[in-house]
C-alpha cells in the first residue's frame, strides 16, 4: 500500500473470555467490525475528520481517542512525520462486550502500518493497539486486542511479560451474537467479580480452560462444548444481564456447542458447527430477550481466521 495516499481497513469484533478463560482467552468474528479510512495530508498533524455510527459519543480529539492513539504512538516510535486524516466507521455498538474499542485501536495501527508500507509483524503492532485500549478502559487487557489483531482464537499466556499464543481455530465454527439493549459498564462487571476463589472452584475452572484449549487444538467440538463452563465470572455477572440464563438456555436448545457472556457483557455469544444453526441460535436468543421485553440486535458469522484486512 506504500505509495497510495489512502487506505481502508476492516478490523473485527471480538469475544473475550470465551466463558472460562477470564482475561486470557478471546477470538475474533467476521461480523461485526469497524472500518477506518486513513488519508495522508500535507501537514504534520493527526486529525480525526469524522466518526460515523457512534451517535456522537466518541471524542474527535486525537489525543484521547482509541483509534488515533495507536497511530500517534506508532509514528512517534518509528520517527515518522506524516500528517494523517482519520475517518472511522463504527459498525458495532459501544460498551457492548464486543471489543469495540479494541477493533478501532487495531484498525488504526494496522492501517498506518500498511499505508506507510512498514509491514511490521502483529507482535510488533500489538503494544500500539494496547495503548488505545488503555485510553478506552483504563486497563490494557489483551483479550480483545490480541484476537482482533491476530485473528482466530488466542491465549494471553502471560501479561508480564506479555506472551500471546495463537490457538487453532476449527474450520466450520460459527458464532452467534446477541446484543441486548441494556447497559453494563465494564467497571461494574469487574467490580462484581469475587476477590477470592475457593480451591474447588479454581480446579473446575482451570480444568475447563485446559479442556477448551485442547478441544480447539483438536477441533473436538464435543470437548469444546463440555469445557465452555464458567464457574467464576458468569455466576457473578449473570445478574447484570436480565434474562441471561434463559437466553443462554435458548442458544443451547437451538443447537449451540456452548454459550456465555461476551467479554464483560451485556452481549451473549454462542458457538455452533453450521451457519444454519448459527442463524437459528441468533433468532432464539433475540426471541428470549424479546419475551422479557428487551430489544436486541444479532450478528452471525464464521469465526474470523485472519484479523484486520485492507479493503482498498
Ligand atoms: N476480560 C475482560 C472482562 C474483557 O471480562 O472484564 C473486557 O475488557
Amino acid at each position: 500500500m506504500a505509495g497510495s495516499d489512502s487506505i481502508r481497513v476492516f478490523a473485527p469484533a471480538t469475544v473475550a473470555n470465551v466463558t472460562c478463560g477470564f482475561d486470557v482467552l478471546g477470538f475474533a468474528v467476521n461480523n461485526p467490525g469497524d472500518e477506518i479510512v486513513l488519508r495522508k495530508t500535507n501537514t504534520d498533524k493527526i486529525v480525526i475528520k469524522a466518526i460515523h455510527g457512534d451517535g456522537g459519543r466518541l471524542t474527535l480529539d486525537p489525543n484521547f481517542n482509541t483509534v488515533s492513539i495507536p497511530v500517534i504512538k506508532y509514528l512517534e516510535k518509528y520517527g515518522i512525520k506524516q500528517g494523517l486524516e482519520i475517518e472511522l466507521f463504527k459498525h458495532m455498538p459501544l460498551g457492548s462486550g464486543l471489543g469495540s474499542s479494541a477493533a478501532s485501536s487495531v484498525a488504526g495501527v494496522f492501517a498506518v502500518d500498511k499505508l506507510l508500507g512498514l509491514n511490521k509483524t502483529v507482535e510488533e503492532m500489538l503494544p500500539f493497539a494496547m495503548e488505545g485500549e488503555l485510553i478506552a478502559c483504563g486497563a490494557a487487557h489483551a483479550d480483545n486486542v490480541a484476537p482482533c489483531l491476530y485473528g482466530g482464537f488466542v491465549l494471553v499466556r502471560s501479561y508480564n511479560p506479555l506472551e500471546i499464543v495463537r490457538i487453532n481455530t476449527p474450520k466450520g465454527m460459527y458464532c452467534s451474537l446477541v446484543h441486548p439493549h441494556v447497559e453494563v459498564q465494564t467497571k461494574d462487571a469487574r467490580n462484581a467479580l469475587p476477590k477470592e476463589i475457593p480451591l474447588g472452584t479454581a480446579v473446575t475452572q482451570w480444568g475447563n480452560v485446559a479442556g477448551l484449549v485442547v478441544g480447539l487444538m483438536k477441533s473436538d467440538f464435543g470437548l469444546i462444548g463440555r469445557s465452555m463452563q464458567d464457574v467464576v465470572a458468569e455466576p457473578a455477572r449473570a445478574g447484570l444481564i436480565p434474562g441471561f440464563y434463559s437466553v443462554k438456555e435458548s442458544a443451547l436448545h437451538a443447537g449451540a456447542i456452548g454459550a456465555g457472556i461476551s467479554g464483560s457483557g451485556p452481549s451473549i455469544f454462542a458457538l455452533s458447527d453450521s451457519l444454519d444453526k448459527a442463524n437459528k441460535i441468533a433468532e432464539a436468543m433475540a426471541a428470549a430477550f424479546k419475551k422479557i421485553g428487551i430489544g436486541s440486535e444479532t450478528y452471525v458469522s464464521e469465526v474470523n481466521h485472519q484479523g484486520p484486512v485492507v479493503m482498498g
